[in-house]
């Protein structure tokens, strides 16, 4: 299990929440759920149809009891969550007949139950795309007030036979397509507190083909101007930009393309360009560097919703689900 893990389960202990679980008949997600519940510091609420729900857990041989499952259908203040939903949509065109079919959706409903306070995270994207894991929290729980966007990290995580752990974040692998030169400021804040949460003392390189200055091009300009702002705006941290890959991690090449650089060569904190470069980026650590990668982590949600990969196992939905009732 990764680092950090010890305190967010310690922390959970002190204070347990409620985490909805979208996919509830999904056998990776039972099996989560029957760890979960086998501990007392996290209480899955998983959404499906009771029945269906209990029959794939007996048929895959986990134990669910003391589960609460709620069935979007036929749950008993379904009236009151639509009124809620179509009152907090109504200025975007949503109308009753709009919002009770939207709420036979899991990944909405679920994103209701967060926002009524009747569950205190959520977790989903087993079989949802992480757009229609996330759109719902962008419309219901929307931006935190001092947030203008909302953005995620990934947390990568590389186990050594020694202990020591290597741990980086990577930045925005996940949500905004083209991150302005602005928004890659506020993704850096974000992820540097994100970062930090994972024990991570951060060192950033804002990432792009060129190490200062070396080449050209507009998202050269981007990454150089946007590294420039988040080191005024975040002082007490060093950040770097732009820099290539290898002079933000090797020592080696960081002497010969930014000798005088104090991330340069040591970076353990990644703003990517843009989500090819972030997302490919990731995926390159997890299958090629033996990194196990956790996330998208959401950033600038009023409440914590997080987006499982399609392609998840149980121990990372366990994982995740820790991770998102820990951020709450
Ligand atoms: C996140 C994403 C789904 C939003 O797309 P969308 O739903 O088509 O976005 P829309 O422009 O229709 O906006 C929907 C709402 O979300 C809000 N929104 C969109 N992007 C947002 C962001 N980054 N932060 C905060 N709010 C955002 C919009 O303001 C809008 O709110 P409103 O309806 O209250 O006015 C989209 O940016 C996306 O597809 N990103 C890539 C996801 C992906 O495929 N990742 C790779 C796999 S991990």
């Amino acid at each position: 299990m990764m680092f950090g893990f010890g305190a967010m389960i310690q922390k959970l202990k002190e204070n347990p929440k409620k985490i909805v679980l979208t996919e509830g008949e999904d056998p990776r997600i039972l099996e989560a759920a029957s760890r979960l519940l086998a501990s007392s510091f996290l209480t899955p609420i998983l959404l499906g149809d009771e029945k269906v729900v209990a029959d794939a857990a007996e048929e895959a041989g986990f134990n669910i009891r003391g589960a609460h499952i709620i069935n979007p259908l036929t749950y008993e203040n379904k009236e009151e969550v639509i009124k809620e939903f179509y009152e907090i949509r109504k200025e975007k065109g949503m109308t009753m007949e709009k919002a009770a079919k939207l709420m036979e959706q899991r990944n909405y409903f679920g994103t209701m139950l967060v926002k009524m306070g009747i569950a205190d995270c959520l977790l989903g994207g087993a079989t949802y795309s992480t757009a229609d894991t996330v759109r719902p929290a962008l419309q219901i729980i929307k931006t935190k007030p001092r947030n203008s966007i909302v953005s995620s990290c990934f947390i990568l995580v590389r186990p050594s036979a020694t202990g020591e752990n290597e741990v980086l974040a990577m930045a925005d692998c996940a949500i905004n397509i083209q991150p302005s030169e602005d928004e890659l400021v506020e993704i850096c804040g974000e992820t540097i507190n994100c970062a930090r949460i994972f024990g991570i003392d951060p060192k950033v390189a804002f990432l792009s083909y060129s190490s200062l200055g070396s080449g050209k091009g507009d998202s050269v300009d981007k990454m150089r101007n946007a590294a420039a702002k988040a080191k005024e705006e975040f002082p007490d941290v060093p950040i770097d930009g732009e820099l290539q890959f290898d002079a933000a991690v090797s020592p080696r090449v960081a002497r010969q393309k930014a000798p005088d650089s104090k991330v340069a060569g040591y970076a353990n904190t990644f703003i990517f360009p843009d989500i090819n470069a972030g997302n490919l980026g990731y995926k390159i650590a997890q299958r090629m560097g033996n990194f196990e990668a956790y996330g998208p982590i959401l950033l600038g949600l009023n409440a914590q919703v997080n987006d499982l990969s399609r392609g998840c196992n149980a121990l990372e939905v366990y994982s995740m689900a820790i991770i998102t009732a820990a951020l709450t």
